[in-house]
């Protein structure tokens, strides 16, 4: 299986980690920070007042080092011949340090071998200085930060100021130029911007904007073309409607936006998802009930040509929401139906749990809800063969906005979330019975 990697490059204090660890975040994928692999090696001298700074001590030291991380939940902790260096590794002197030891070819090699292992067992987000030019020249995705000398300096002012260390802006301001002189003049792999990096000055945004710009990017890069044969159905199945049933769709400019994105409508019949497929586009992916599949050959058959991320309701285990994440951050709209079951009264039923659960794990933050009127009658689901000739007509609605995401499994949110996204479904039902049906 190949993995993918996303790389950030820039300065210090140009917001790298903390817009790397809200990505990962958002991808459900892994963080790491290849600063915090120079800065063990330095922390782990300092500790044993190994004051030594050339070539051949390095050498002798780091031929016989061994570099682990372990997970806890997103953060990692960094261990250096067994010892944890982790309290120690956001401290100005060891950051200074790490930074002249980095100019060694030595080290650099060292760390790049370690960071390159630790990449190959999964889907990482990794920041530093040299990482898409030297460490990932094939990284599937690669940013470039940087921002004002002033404001980078403000910013690490207020994170020592923050963690209780003394500090002033002019010494944080002459800290930065230094280490931006060692960085970027060392001979050996310096700070550049690769040519194929996208880049950002964050001088003047927000990091959440910052973060949904590279959001968008990523999406960008990820987008798959899809196979001609999707394609081709997709086309058929437009013009299949239109013909057969006359469909109607309203609010198409709002599904645009959703470029890959959670949606989410009604389920009334067989029809659904094929006439979702032909408005949202060949790249839709479907969540589905795995026990419902077990049970259905047909649909078994179609999931060889069209793909579907099967759900076991009764376990929703961390690699469904991270398929969930990867998907929509691939470009691809992804489609649930949050009843969980064809209505027989063509009426919306009570909503399970699955979408909030999505949208809460995966922090999703804008969501589509889109229903689909006259569908029950062109198909019911008593019927073997669907009625030709009936009218469809979907409402698409302007995309909802999720705020204040609630970690864990509490059940408070996830239900005031359901039925909030549920009222928004309701809504554009009354609205297609007052005026399209
Ligand atoms: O990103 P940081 O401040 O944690 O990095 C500490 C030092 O490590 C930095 O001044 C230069 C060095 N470094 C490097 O040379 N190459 C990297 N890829 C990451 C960090």
């Amino acid at each position: 299986m190949t993995h993918f990697i996303i790389t950030i490059d820039g300065p210090s204090a140009s917001g790298k980690s903390t817009l790397a660890k809200k990505i990962a975040q958002r991808l459900g994928i892994n963080y790491l920070d290849s600063g915090a692999f120079y800065r063990s090696i330095a922390a782990f001298l300092i500790l044993n007042e190994d004051s030594a700074e050339d070539e051949g001590f390095l050498l002798g030291f780091l031929q016989n080092a061994t570099l682990k991380l372990e997970y806890e939940g997103s953060f990692a902790r960094y261990f250096l011949n067994g010892v944890d260096l982790s309290p120690y590794l956001r401290n100005e002197q060891v950051a200074m340090k790490a930074s002249r030891i980095a100019k060694f070819g030595v080290v650099r090699k060292f760390v790049n071998q370690n960071l390159q292992a630790i990449c190959k067992k999964g889907d990482f987000i990794a920041d530093g200085r040299d990482l898409g030019s030297k460490v990932f020249p094939k990284a599937d995705v690669k940013f470039f930060l940087t921002a004002s000398i002033e404001s980078r300096a403000k910013r690490r002012e207020l994170e020592q100021k923050t963690m209780g260390t003394e500090t002033s802006f002019e010494k944080v301001l002459e800290q930065l130029l230094q280490r931006d002189e060692q960085d970027s003049k060392r001979k050996i792999d310096p700070l550049v911007k690769p040519a194929d990096a996208i880049f950002i000055d964050t001088t003047s945004f927000t990091t959440d904007e910052v973060c949904e710009q590279m959001l968008v990017n990523i999406k960008k890069k990820f987008v798959v073309r899809p196979s001609w044969y999707r394609v081709l159905i997709g086309s058929f199945l437009k013009k299949f409607f239109k013909i057969f049933f006359r469909l109607q769709v309203f609010g198409e400019g709002n599904a645009e936006k959703v470029l890959g994105g959670l949606v989410y409508a009604n389920h009334t019949s067989y029809l659904d998802a094929p006439l979702l497929l032909s408005i949202l586009g060949p790249n839709t992916v479907f969540v589905a009930s795995k026990r419902v599949i077990e049970k259905n050959i047909f649909i078994r058959c179609v999931t060889r040509f069209f793909p579907l991320i099967l759900v076991d309701e009764k376990n929703m285990p961390r690699d469904f929401f991270r398929i969930c994440n990867k998907e929509i951050h691939k470009g691809s709209p992804v489609v649930i139906f949050p009843e969980g079951m064809r209505s027989i009264t063509g009426e919306i039923l009570s909503f399970k749990e699955g979408l909030a659960s999505i949208i809460i794990h995966c922090k999703i933050t804008e969501v589509l809800p889109i229903y689909l009127g006259g569908v029950y009658k062109a198909w019911p689901k008593e019927r073997l063969f669907p009625v030709l000739w009936k009218k469809i007509t979907v409402l698409i609605s302007k995309p909802l906005c999720i705020t204040g995401h609630k970690e864990g499994g509490a059940k408070e949110p996830r239900n005031a979330l359901t039925e909030h996204l549920k009222k928004r479904l309701v809504d554009l039902e009354k609205q297609y019975k007052d005026k399209y049906e």
